[in-house]
């Protein structure tokens, strides 16, 4: 067991003070020396060893129980460093200029620089430049490449805050830069560049409509939202059991009213049959519900904060030991794509749709 060093840092808008910087730089020596380190991004915490080092990486995978099929991401925190680790070609430069640093991942053909063990095996990598403050300063003091997954433990939702990194990773890294809570709360968006014309393989808040706007055509994975396309998703984390709770999930979309009844009746059968039962509702509808467990995950007027506050929710359904959950639905467009994704994810798509 390692001893489990907590540190506060700042959030996202404002610069680490110089207290703060001396700790940065102490966990990017610990990044240096082959140890692991827990980081705020702008979308979830990431767990981070040294991307160049494949024992860092075996590191990861045995401290997240990861499958090693499942490729690591490479963070950067500047442009130069990019052919380091891949073959970069027009339209990673355009992506780069349009949305770098920020939430976005590019999969390109990767040099010999990358172990296979950070890439799973792949011939390509993964490469994303974080604007989180922590996270950039962290990446320079670690020599310039952190290969980090999101740092929970497989199989449960991405941590938003510090506390759940601490309670999936406490005892098996050496440190957690605690930065508060993350802005965006759902992982990147993941495009690859090897293919013609790119594909969006994870959505995120970087939505097919923004990179449209930069490459001439834009495909999205069929399996984003559609478990019966037949195809494997080409992110081989996408076909994962993902970010499930405990409680079983069931999302319940159509006519508001209907779905509200429909929740309200399954809620109460649920819980006379010893079930208990907790439902995923919005700041529109919070009201509307009996349950034992009811929480808004955000407002349909904004759904930036239905992201944000996902996870979360999530994770405290579980803390709560909620045995099951229904969860209202949502449009699955622009960023709605990426909410939609991760809850059918954590659903293993059990959806009951009512006209
Ligand atoms: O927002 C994020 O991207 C966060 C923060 C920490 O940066 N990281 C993150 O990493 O979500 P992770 O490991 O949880 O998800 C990486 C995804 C997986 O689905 C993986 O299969 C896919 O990226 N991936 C990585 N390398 C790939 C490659 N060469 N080809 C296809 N998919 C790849
Ligand atoms: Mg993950």
């Amino acid at each position: 067991m390692l001893q489990t060093k907590i540190i506060k840092v700042s959030g996202e808008s404002a610069s680490p003070t110089p207290r703060q910087e001396e700790a940065i730089r102490c966990a990017g020596e610990i990044l240096r020396q082959g140890g692991l380190v827990a980081f705020p991004t702008e979308t979830v915490y990431g767990l981070g060893g040294d991307a160049l080092n494949k024992d860092s990486s075996r590191k990861i995978y045995e401290a997240k129980g990861r499958p090693s099929d499942n490729p690591l991401i490479v963070h950067i925190y500047r442009m130069e460093d990019l052919p380091v680790v891949a073959q970069v070609n027009d339209a990673a430069v355009k992506i780069a200029e349009a949305f770098w640093p920020g939430p976005l991942t590019m999969i390109l053909p990767k040099t010999e620089r990358v172990p296979a063990e950070t890439t799973g095996g792949l011939g390509t990598v993964a490469v994303r430049m974080p604007s989180h403050p922590v996270a950039q300063k962290l990446i320079a003091c670690a020599g310039g490449f952190v290969a980090a997954p999101s740092a929970n433990a497989s199989g449960k939702p991405s941590p938003t805050l510090a506390k759940y990194v601490a309670e999936d990773m406490m005892g098996k890294i050496e440190m957690i830069l605690d930065g508060g809570e993350v802005g965006i709360g759902l992982e990147s968006t993941i495009i690859d560049l090897t293919v013609s014309p790119p594909q969006i393989l994870r959505p995120g808040y970087i939505t097919e409509a923004m990179l449209q706007q930069v490459l001439e055509e834009v495909d999205t994975d069929v399996t984003i939202l559609d478990e019966n396309s037949g195809q494997a998703p080409r992110a081989p984390g996408m076909k994962y059991r993902h970010y499930a709770p405990k409680g079983e999930l069931t999302i319940v979309t159509g006519d508001a009213e209907k779905v509200v009844e429909y929740i309200n009746l399954h809620a109460k059968q649920n819980s006379m049959s010893g079930e208990k039962v907790g439902v995923i509702a919005t700041e529109e509808t919070l009201h509307c519900y009996q349950a034992q467990v009811v929480k808004s995950v955000g407002s349909r007027m904004d759904e930036s904060s239905i992201a944000h506050h996902l996870y979360r929710v999530l994770r405290e359904l579980d803390d709560e030991q909620v045995t099951c959950i229904y969860s209202e639905g949502f449009t699955a467009e622009g960023f709605g794509q990426a909410i939609m994704n991760r809850l059918l994810k954590a659903a293993g798509h059990k959806v009951i749709t009512l006209e």
